[in-house]
């Protein structure tokens, strides 16, 4: 864990005051406690006052610490303990903080952190000129089954590659931050895995179903053991649909302009190669799939159903039909 001291009295400002919007918004949070347990309030009030000035000042710490009466010391270490609180001017357009903890450093954050030395400022918590960007590195944020990770103010941005993060930064800068979807930038769905469910599928109830059916005097005959009987048995691979199959939607060779098929949501860069190597480069190829289709692609990529799910035939119509703008107007938000 980086030290984690007040900016310098050069900084900071003479004193601290909450809007009339926010000091009404933190009265009546401080009210949701019990009456002599009004200092739990501390952090959402806190993070209040960051979201105000941009920062945590050494006068807000004390104004708050005054609401809620308690000693200044108390008020200190908890802005001082969370790395959520920033106790120094940051970045006005995003602060990047980049989790450096085990299981993000083995899956590339150090890659990520060179991306914001070269893009924003060599030194952590130091603004690049503009004052606009800013990056530091923290502990673990919980996310770890999705490594690597960035956080950027209130959301997280997961499954990072280098590239990637670097647009993200550049989106951010460009004033258009709300436009990247927080969460996975590999096209999985939260955690889930990338190639679609291995345990607990659909199809494995029909198939024990089928074998109880079969032989029924069989296992009633069977003398329980207290191993056999609750030995797992082994998950069932359902077999990749064959490259031959009639159902496999028609191939194309590669266009010179292709479309960016990850517009389409569920569509991630890994598996947009994989549908590169079927020979699907154009949305609509996508809108020309039927159902059974669809059915060979779910079952070659693995995905049990996802693409039903996610609806990857309308989405590659509106595309297909009028670009982001279509999508938009049918979806009522932006393609990722
Ligand atoms: S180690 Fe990075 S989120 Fe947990």
């Amino acid at each position: 864990m980086s030290v984690r001291r007040l900016a310098e009295d050069s900084v900071q400002p003479d004193g601290f005051k909450f809007s009339r919007d926010n000091a009404a918004w933190a009265k009546a949070t401080i009210k949701k406690y019990p009456k002599g347990r009004e200092q739990s309030a501390i952090i959402p009030l806190l993070m209040r006052a960051q979201e105000q000035d941009g920062w945590v000042t050494k006068a807000a710490i004390e104004s708050v610490a005054d609401m809620l009466g308690m000693p200044l010391i108390r008020a200190l270490e908890v802005a001082t303990f969370y790395t959520q609180f920033q106790l120094k001017p940051v970045g006005t357009k995003a602060h990047i903080q980049v989790c450096g903890t085990t299981p993000c450093m083995l899956r590339g954050s150090e890659e990520l952190i060179r991306v914001c030395k070269n893009k924003i400022s060599a030194h952590p918590l130091e603004p690049n000129e503009a004052g606009t960007l800013s990056w530091e590195e923290v502990e673990c944020q919980g996310a770890c089954v999705n490594a690597p990770m960035v956080m950027i103010f209130k959301d997280a941005y997961e499954d990072l590659t280098p590239e990637q993060l670097a647009d993200i930064i550049d989106t951010f800068e460009a004033g258009k931050g709300d436009s990247v979807t927080p969460g996975p930038q590999n096209g999985r769905h939260l955690s889930a895995p990338i190639g679609g469910l291995t345990t607990l599928t659909s199809d494995d109830a029909p198939v024990k179903q089928k074998t109880a059916a079969k032989a029924p005097a069989k296992k009633s005959a069977a003398k329980p053991t207290g191993r056999t009987s609750t030995k797992p048995s082994a998950p069932k691979k359902a077999a990749k649909p064959d490259l031959s199959d009639a159902n496999r939607p028609a191939a194309m060779e590669r266009p010179d302009e292709i479309d960016d098929l990850k517009l389409i949501s569920g569509v991630g860069p890994k598996i947009e190669s994989v549908l590169h190597s079927i020979g699907v480069y154009k949305w609509e190829q996508i809108t020309k799939w039927g159902e059974a289709e669809r059915e060979w692609v779910d079952g070659y990529l693995k995905f049990k159903g996802r693409i039903e799910r996610d609806d990857w035939v309308r989405q590659a119509k509106a595309l297909a039909e009028g670009g982001v703008d279509e999508y938009v107007r049918v979806f009522g938000k932006k393609p990722r």
